[in-house]
Parts: structure tokens; C-alpha cells; sequence
């Protein structure tokens, strides 16, 4: 499994929390910074992580900013991309199994590290379920061709 990650300011060190995560679990990952503690604006940090996962050359994506809600709405305008913005552990699960999602967003200063945490390690190793969530996996997946860019 390949995940790319990246944060902006208000997500630093949440992201180093689960870059540390990733090291434990032996997952390959591609940091996309920042590389500094400077303000900076999410979705530029955001387009990287998304074009790399919409492309296939991650399998993953993990995107952290103060509330995860702006990384989480640049992510989803990214064809291909689904993005959840999760902070509880049943959602990390159900959004794999349901939704396909294959970017997690999080907020730094919503939920606290060891949450963080165990919603990023439930939400890498929980398989999509296929079946009758395929079905509305792929009309999610028509709304992209619909806006006809
Ligand atoms: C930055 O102050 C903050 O707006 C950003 O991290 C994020 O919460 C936006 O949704």
C-alpha cells in the first residue's frame, strides 16, 4: 500500500503524529509537506495528495488542516477522489466499507492525537465491501463525468 499525506499549518503536527503511525505499520508513504510551521493555504497542499491518488499512484490519501473541513472540500473537487472527513472510529470503518473513500481527512484541532490515530489505522486496513455499495460508489463516480470538464 502506497499513502501519500499532507497538511497545511494548522495540521503539522497531527501529521507528523500519523507519519509516525505509517513508520509503525511498515506503510509506505510520500510526505507533501509542509515543510515548515508557516501559514500556508490548504489547498495547495491539498491538490498534490488528490491528483496523486486520483492518478493511482497512491493508493491513499491522509490530508490534515486545523477542522479537516477545507482540505476535505478541495480534496472532493478533484475527479476520482473521495474524501471523508472522519474523527470517530465507527465512521473511519463504515466510510471504507461503504463509501470506498480514498482520502481521510482530519482536523488537528478537533480531535486529539490517540483518536487520530486509531481512526487513520481503522480507516487504512478496512476493505470496501463491494455488493450493493458498489452500485452507489458508481453513480458517486457519475457525478464527476456529469460535470463534463
Ligand atoms: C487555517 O487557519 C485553517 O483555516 C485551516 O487549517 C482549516 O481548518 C480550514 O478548513
Amino acid at each position: 500500500m502506497k499513502v501519500a499525506i499532507s497538511s497545511d499549518h494548522g495540521g503539522n503536527n497531527l501529521r507528523k503524529e500519523i507519519m509516525s503511525l505509517l513508520d509503525e505499520l511498515a506503510i509506505d508513504y510520500t510526505d507533501f509537506g509542509p515543510k515548515t510551521d508557516d501559514s500556508v493555504d490548504y489547498p495547495d497542499y491539498a491538490k498534490p495528495v488528490a491528483d496523486g491518488v486520483a492518478k493511482g499512484d497512491f493508493d491513499h490519501g491522509i490530508l490534515i488542516c486545523g477542522t479537516g473541513i477545507g482540505m476535505s472540500i478541495a480534496a472532493n473537487k478533484v475527479r476520482g477522489i473521495r474524501c471523508a472527513l472522519v474523527h470517530d472510529v465507527f465512521s473511519a470503518e463504515a466510510t471504507r466499507q461503504h463509501n470506498d473513500t480514498n482520502i481521510l481527512a482530519m482536523g488537528e484541532r478537533v480531535v486529539g492525537p490517540g483518536l487520530a490515530r486509531m481512526v487513520a489505522k481503522t480507516w487504512l486496513e478496512t476493505e470496501f465491501e463491494g455488493g450493493r455499495h458498489e452500485r452507489r460508489v458508481n453513480k458517486i463516480c457519475s457525478l464527476d463525468l456529469a460535470r463534463g470538464e
